[in-house]
């Protein structure tokens, strides 16, 4: 096959990372260890990840609070928060192997709080049995992202940052590489590789209110789509209950779960701690149903039941989303969100630092004397590639997913803390795999000229729409058609309605025009680029959405209420097939009988 002449800026790799977060960075270091020739591209600063908005912790059954506490319990509790939904073996593995990966971080020089003895603490987390989140303050991505990144660069592994990859290219029906731009120059680029494994985070930027910052545009979710992968239960988009509301120019970042883990309560606009009235029958008989009991769970995780505060997440926010509709919110339109009466200022400011200087500098509010005004806010989708349990392998030869980008691991609904857990564990996993299927291969495929060409030509369109729209435009619609119509609460009606207005936006997306003469620097052009993700994704969303006729964790149909026995048996895949997404019903991988035992026994 002749090699393209069109782009002069060629790299070869064995495995080529998409994405700096934690998993991309994790993946990256294994298949550089495991002897690949490795390059992480990132569309940000290297550094600049969502695993920081996981600050509260990393979540592994170590045991050094509650030694009761084990991968067993782990695991039961992460499939139990997803409403059974979740692959049960990468729940199993994610269990089993998480302390493992601390423990390995810590040996890169990772800081962590500590427990009196000197072992590395670990705070309680909603739908978590046991304290179990091992964390540094409230800063635990963060410090996460500066240990793998230091080990990245220490190692020599080569980063190809403000670079945006836009496309996989294939040879056959194998992966042959990625193509992309810099964002500075917008000079275009391509990796020849065998592997690429996909770590590019969420979608977050399709809803008004989130927690995720500009690169969350589902670039993986929608290359891998149109490289031939499936995408799997895409209805689940996570709202974390608690983001900031006021002032407006900081409404969705992110307010930790810690607040609650450490013992935070919520209250509506008459003072009610209303989680009280929010206790579903899934969790009756491990919920406190009273102030005194709730209170005591922090002294005694044995004997007491967890407060209503620290129930999954989906729950949570289904109630805030309640109380604000109710006309029981805050003057900004959440509810209250108290650690002030429940904690000395001294503890709030060494346990949640982040969280004090947040609210200070960003709402003038301080937090060890004022409630805060908080309310759900898109935070994660659990949806995402398919990808083999062990491996990480998508249904591409050669395509790896890691991360939130990957689809399974936290079934309808994920417990807060297994982010950071799942990132390392099947970060390492994808890595490996990736490294050994390059390893294994008996000859290297080759990226086709009309391929580039191809890549280029879309990449370049927006430029040839003089007196088209503004991109912006069409992101700000999606963006608002996707918060009220696809949102916390969703209707059949709705969903319909919505996917008619994605299809008007992708008519619209067509015809959008960049301003300025040039490619470097221009935002405009890489904001009608990501678009097309964007709108994939959406209609992925809102289709799974329309798809499954019941509520379950992150997704709630307001004409479906129930969560239905039939639908727990299935999964939704998608796959795009000649520019049509499809979707169809697939069965769950069948649990083990070992673990089926483990939902009948109480620990
Ligand atoms: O609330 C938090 O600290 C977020 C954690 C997570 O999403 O895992």
């Amino acid at each position: 096959m002749a090699e393209p002449t069109n782009v002069s800026e060629q790299h070869d790799y064995d495995v080529v990372v998409v994405g700096a977060g934690g998993s991309g960075l994790r993946a990256a270091i294994a298949a550089h260890e495991a002897g690949a020739r490795t390059a992480i591209v990132c569309k940000s600063l290297l550094g600049k990840a969502h695993t920081v908005m996981a600050e509260g912790g990393i979540a592994a059954a170590m045991g050094n609070v509650w030694p009761e506490d084990n991968w067993q319990v782990h695991f039961r509790d992460t499939m139990r928060g997803g409403k059974m939904l979740n692959n049960w073996r990468m729940a199993q593995l994610h269990a089993q192997e998480a302390p493992e990966r601390v423990w390995e971080l810590e040996e890169w020089g990772a800081l962590f709080d500590r427990t009196d003895e000197g072992k590395i603490s670990q705070r309680d987390f909603g739908g978590h049995r046991y304290a179990r989140l091992a964390h540094v303050g409230d800063r635990t991505g963060l410090e996460m992202i500066r240990t793998l990144q230091q080990r990245a660069v220490d190692l020599g592994i080569d980063v190809f940052m403000e670079c945006t990859v836009t496309r996989l290219l294939l040879d056959g029906q194998r992966v042959a590489g990625a193509f992309g731009y810099w964002r500075e120059t917008g000079s275009f680029l391509t990796f020849r590789a065998p592997a690429v494994v996909l770590a590019t985070g969420g979608i977050g930027k399709s809803f008004q209110v989130t927690s995720n910052s500009w690169e969350y545009t589902g670039d993986g979710h929608a290359m891998a789509l149109w490289a031939g992968a499936s995408l799997l239960n895409m209805e689940f988009v996570q709202f974390h209950p608690t983001g900031m509301v006021w002032p407006p120019s900081v409404k969705g970042i992110l307010i930790t779960e810690s607040v609650r883990g450490e013992g935070g309560v919520l209250r509506n606009s008459e003072g009610k701690r209303f989680m009280f009235d929010y206790i579903p029958e899934f969790f009756k008989a491990e919920t406190a149903d009273n102030e005194q009991e709730a209170d005591a769970w922090y002294a005694d995780h044995k004997n007491n039941r967890r407060p209503p505060e620290l129930l999954p997440r989906d729950e949570v926010a289904r109630a805030i989303n309640s109380e604000i509709k109710a006309g029981r919110g805050s003057p900004h339109g959440g509810v209250f969100l108290d650690i002030a009466s429940r904690r000395s200022a001294a503890d709030i400011k060494r346990r949640l630092p982040s969280m004090y200087h947040q609210f200070k500098e960003l709402g003038d509010v301080d937090i060890t004397k004022e409630p805060m005004e908080v309310a759900p806010t898109c935070h994660y989708v659990m949806g995402g590639i398919e990808v083999d349990a062990d491996t990480q392998a998508a249904k591409v030869s050669g395509l790896y997913a890691a991360g939130e980008v990957s689809g399974g691991m936290h079934g309808s609904n994920r417990l807060g803390g297994n982010s950071l857990s799942d990132l390392l564990v099947f970060g390492k996993r994808a890595g490996e795999s990736a490294a050994s299927y390059v390893a294994g291969l008996p000859s290297r495929p080759a990226i086709s000229s009309r391929d580039v060409q191809a890549a280029t030509d879309e990449a370049l369109a927006p430029f040839s729409n003089p007196g088209g729209e503004n991109p912006y435009a069409v992101m700000k619609d999606l963006q608002e058609h996707m918060q009220s119509l696809v949102g916390i609460i969703r209707k059949g009606e709705e969903l319909e309605l919505a996917l008619k207005e994605i299809d008007r936006l992708k008519e619209r997306a067509q015809h959008v025009s960049v301003k300025g003469s040039g490619r470097s620097y221009n935002p405009g052009w890489h904001t009608a680029l990501d678009l097309r993700a964007m709108l994939t994704v959406s209609e992925c969303i809102a289709r799974a959405a329309l798809e499954r006729k019941e509520s379950r964790g992150g997704h709630t149909r307001d004409d479906y209420p129930q969560t239905d026995p039939d639908w727990g048996k299935v999964n939704l895949v998608l796959r795009e097939r000649r520019g049509v997404i499809e979707i169809a019903k697939q069965p769950l991988p069948v649990m083990p009988d070992d673990l089926k035992t483990l939902f009948e026994e109480t620990h």
